[in-house]
């Protein structure tokens, strides 16, 4: 792909547009080793090599992060209050990215954040029905009976019940834990189809996407791009 070099630069987070500009202009870029002082300069992303101050300033059209979310933070790219998960990036260097779907400010775990919209668009489309998985701790004892009624499809108040959805007993008591498996991404729905037979998730956390999983060495929090494997089965 052929980009202008200050575009080029600033993409890849080495400042804003203008900032660029001047340090081009300063003669502070190089371009497969001669000093291009021209923003307007067109760069091939896979082909010439760009040094900024010295250092090679590699181009990348897209980055895939996994970010195991902690609660306190909301999925959005930016906010003028809260904490966004996109800010939980530190090393990033994009700045169009995105999460892949909405968590609960509340709710920890999986959340692909990305610049890749054909991606986004694959695991979100409602008539591609991708699995997610979620972890849950419920006040009340789950039962036999919500797994059958899960598995039916449950009414939460909307004009259509939701999709069958698996549910799995892991431990039952006062407080319950469970692995539940959805196919659509309603609004709060988890929270919502236990509140629909009489109980209240107490905790959740989202375990798989489609054929990613959470990497359960990441604590709340913590991040890591994806790797070799996980882009192969993802893109
Ligand atoms: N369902 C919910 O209720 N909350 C989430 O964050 C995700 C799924």
């Amino acid at each position: 792909m052929k980009l202008r070099l200050d575009k080029y630069l600033a993409d890849m987070g080495q400042g804003t547009r203008s900032e660029v500009k001047k340090a081009i202009r300063k003669g502070l870029v190089q371009v497969n080793g001669r000093t291009v002082r021209e923003p307007e300069y067109k760069v091939d992303t896979e082909e010439d090599q760009v040094l900024f101050a010295g250092r090679q300033a590699e181009y990348e059209e897209y980055e895939y992060y996994m970010l195991n979310k902690p609660a306190g933070v909301i999925s959005a790219s930016e906010d003028a209050r809260e904490r966004c998960v996109v800010d939980l990036i530190e090393s990033r260097k994009r700045k169009d990215l995105f999460p892949v779907g909405r968590l609960d400010k509340d709710t920890e775990g999986l959340l692909l954040i990305t610049n890749d919209g054909a991606l986004a668009h694959r695991l979100l489309s409602p008539k591609k029905h991708v699995d997610k998985v979620y972890y849950a701790r419920v006040q009340g004892r789950v039962t036999q009976e919500d797994v059958e009624l899960f598995g039916q499809g449950v009414d939460i108040g909307e004009e259509k019940q939701t999709l069958p959805a698996d549910l799995c007993i892991l431990e039952t008591g006062d407080i319950s834990k469970v692995e539940l498996t959805i196919r659509e991404g309603r609004f709060h729905q988890v929270k919502r189809m236990f509140q629909a037979v009489g109980k209240e998730v107490l905790y959740l956390k989202r375990l798989r996407m489609g054929p990613l999983a959470l990497d359960e060495s990441l604590e709340p929090g913590q991040y890591r791009t994806l790797n070799t494997q996980e882009l192969d089965i993802l893109c």
